[in-house]
């Protein structure tokens, strides 16, 4: 069961999300959707629907954790699942990290909305180097947050290069959608 974008708008809306994470969303949704077409238009079998519900949903809790310090990646995945979308839920959960062994050749939904959300600062599509530079700037008080982003950073480019291998366009290209 996959919520439509009303239902998805509605739920945001109802759920107190800040109206920047809910512009952010907005936003991260429509990368995630273009990605999903082209890709679709070289073989690849994603589920629109759910890139669509997961990147609206992907941050739903996110406003609440900002305050308990929870995983809102963690939150967000078991509120959805506990509301009967169990397959919009598997995608938040993995909507900060991937994790798993990734096939070389197929794009999950999991892969392109963690890496629409990437592409996203605030409400404003930007390269990876960019938007990791701003999450360094603000989050890398640390070496060990250092090392943390670092390895995100690896396993973002890695889908990077396996998405734009597939559409035969360049990754900036997105800059102007
Ligand atoms: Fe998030």
């Amino acid at each position: 069961m996959i919520p439509t974008r009303e239902e998805c708008l509605r739920l945001m809306g109802d759920s107190g999300m800040l109206e920047n994470i809910i512009a952010h969303s907005i936003e991260v949704a429509k990368v995630a959707l273009f990605i999903s077409t082209e890709l679709n238009k070289r073989g690849q079998r994603i589920s629109l629907d759910l890139v669509e519900a997961a990147s609206l949903l992907h941050d739903l809790t996110k406003t609440e954790c900002l305050k308990t310090k929870e995983d809102h990646a963690k939150t967000g995945s078991q509120l959805l699942r506990g509301m009967g979308y169990e397959r919009v839920g598997e995608v938040v959960a993995q909507h900060i990290w991937v994790g798993k062994e990734a096939d070389p050749l197929t794009l999950s939904e999991e892969e392109i909305v963690n890496y629409a959300d990437k592409r996203v600062m605030h409400d404003r599509i930007v390269s990876l180097e960019e938007r990791f530079n701003d999450l360094k700037d603000r989050y890398g008080r640390d070496q060990k947050a250092m090392d943390y982003l670092d390895r995100m950073e690896k396993e973002i480019y890695g889908i990077e290069h396996k998405i734009f291998f597939i559409l035969q366009i360049d990754p900036n290209d997105l800059l102007h959608l």
